[in-house]
């Protein structure tokens, strides 16, 4: 029997919790948004090796809601980054393909973040290439809430027969498939309030390796491990 390999996965969504830049940083001296800026080099390489390995979708945990617990100073460099990713970036993604989408509350931005959003959403509307998801001022328990909110609205206040798959398209994530597997990097063991309705029968794949180290052969190492799990989805095969 051969091994399962990377090559032969039904892998479609792969969702990364891209953590350790600032340890990263500090172990060098350095200001912690230096080890952003480097995460940012990290998430290129990450999106070109999955699409190679075959891979749809990538989402990404950019900002998290709780973020904002962090100096004023850290938080505007990490939006300053979020603005120049897209001016540097857009156009090759455009031409690679690449559809982008944010989730998130959106309602915290400021307009001209939302409006550089909105842009790069519309420009890649139409490409079927790959699709890169930035979950950015998104947190799980407020795209919930923001859902249940959404829903009894449209259903004048009465959610008596909503089902999950009624109820998943009010997500940010409508439309899109759940992640198969959930990478975190930098040693922590924790989901941080990431996709957590989406997550729930995702595989799990912790590295030690901080963001700013993650390359080609951690996410091949990642895909393989994946490639060795079992789903079962609560039954008994797999
Ligand atoms: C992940 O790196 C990036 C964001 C959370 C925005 P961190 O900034 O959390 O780095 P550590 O965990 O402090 O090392
Ligand atoms: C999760 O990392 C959020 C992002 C990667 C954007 P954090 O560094 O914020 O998570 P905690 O605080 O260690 O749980
Ligand atoms: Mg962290």
């Amino acid at each position: 029997m051969t091994e399962p390999s990377v090559e032969t996965l039904p892998l479609h969504h792969v969702a990364i919790i891209m953590d350790g830049n600032g340890r990263w940083a500090s172990s060098r001296g350095r200001p912690r948004v230096f080890g952003h800026r480097k995460g940012v080099e990290s998430l290129r390489e990450a999106v070109k090796v999955a699409g190679e390995l075959g891979v749809k979708q990538l989402t990404v945990f950019s900002f998290s809601t709780e973020n904002w617990r962090r100096p004023a100073e850290e938080v505007e460099a990490l939006f300053e980054l979020l603005r120049r990713f897209v001016a540097a970036d857009l156009d090759r993604l455009v031409e690679e393909g690449v559809r982008v989408k944010v989730i998130g509350r959106s309602e915290d931005l400021s307009p001209d973040l939302i409006k550089i959003i909105e842009n790069a959403e519309e420009r890649t509307l139409h490409n079927t290439e790959f699709k890169l998801v930035l979950a950015f001022n998104y947190g799980g328990r407020d795209e919930i809430v923001r859902a249940a909110r959404r829903a009894c609205r449209d259903r004048d206040g009465d959610l008596s027969d909503l089902t999950e798959a009624d109820f998943a398209r009010y997500l940010d994530t409508t439309d899109m498939p759940d992640p198969d597997l959930v990478i975190r990097t930098s040693g922590e063991h924790r989901v941080s309030n990431f996709l957590l309705w989406q997550a729930a029968y995702a595989e799990f794949v912790f590295t030690d390796v901080l963001w700013p180290d993650f390359g080609e052969a951690d996410m091949k190492a990642a895909l393989e491990e994946y490639a060795r799990r079992k789903r079962r989805y609560g039954g008994i095969n797999g």
